[in-house]
């Protein structure tokens, strides 16, 4: 990443808001309504921000929103860049960055995923305990701009246990069944074969998607400590005789949304 691009789009953004936010929430598919609780929100939509893509898929809204949720100072990416959209990794994580130069010092990341795990369901929460990636890409290969991280960052504790542990306390609270896995992340766009899903689940994956894990190699690089959290929008393939559909994916996780709400609120207040 060019440290130019990135100053000026960190810049834009902070001439436009005027408290710094600590705490970073990456929306997935269907689960952007997170969002819309913050209070006193500022927007931005990614097309204004210099050197920004611009996002393509249907359910992600494509915007930044600072403000308030929990008493805390929070930006939220309402919408998300996949790899699968054609953008290089570099661009799929510059908002990484970007939240790291804007003060953010923790964040959580949300995504939808197929449930490989075959004692999942389709609307379960699953926090992720650690992830595989089987994108064939990494979002740090090329020269290491040492102000933003170290060369050869360590992956041993990425999603950190002290939020994992809040998250399963806040869930218990809440009377919500939480899972714990591994997520992998796979380019796509299409959905695995189940042949595909039969492999994930021998080498010890329990829940795939396309995204994260980019996202989250970055913000290891740049020291920010990570909470994952996948829904189960939909068994992966071969599981069960139906096909799988984006429609499912947006319903399911339209479905669980309030538990998602209450759940994410109640570990943002405590982070
Ligand atoms: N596979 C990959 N990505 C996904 C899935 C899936 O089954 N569901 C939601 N995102």
């Amino acid at each position: 990443m060019e440290p130019q691009l990135l100053q000026e789009a960190t810049s834009f953004l902070k001439e436009k808001v005027s408290e710094k936010p600590t705490i970073g929430l990456i929306l997935g598919s269907g689960l952007g309504v997170l969002a819309d609780e913050i209070e006193s929100p500022v927007k931005v939509p990614y097309n204004e921000i210099p050197n920004f893509p611009v996002s393509t898929v249907a359910g992600h809204a494509g915007q930044f929103v600072f403000g308030t949720l929990e008493g805390k100072q929070v930006v939220a990416m309402q919408g998300r860049f996949h790899f699968y959209e054609g953008y290089s990794l570099d661009m799929v994580t510059l908002p990484v960055r970007v939240l790291k130069e804007l003060g953010v010092s923790q964040i959580i990341v949300t995504n939808a995923a197929g449930g490989v795990n075959e004692s999942f369901e389709a609307g379960d929460l699953m926090i992720i305990k650690d992830h595989i990636n089987n994108m064939s890409q990494n979002p740090l290969i090329g020269p290491n701009d040492e102000a933003f991280g170290v060369r050869f960052p360590d992956m041993s504790n990425a999603y950190s246990d002290r939020l994992r542990t809040l998250a399963r306390e806040k869930a218990s609270e809440l009377n919500i069944q939480i899972k714990e896995g591994v997520y992998v992340a796979n380019t796509g766009p299409c959905y695995e074969t189940p042949a595909e899903i039969r492999m994930i689940r021998t080498l010890g994956g329990d829940a795939v998607g396309m995204s994260t894990v980019p996202e989250v190699i970055v913000a290891r690089h740049a020291a920010l400590e990570v909470l994952g959290i996948s829904c189960i929008s939909n068994m992966a393939a071969g599981i069960l005789p139906q096909p799988l559909s984006h429609d499912e994916v947006m319903e399911t996780t339209e479905r669980v949304k309030a538990e998602f709400l209450s759940l994410v609120k109640a570990i943002v207040k405590e982070m």
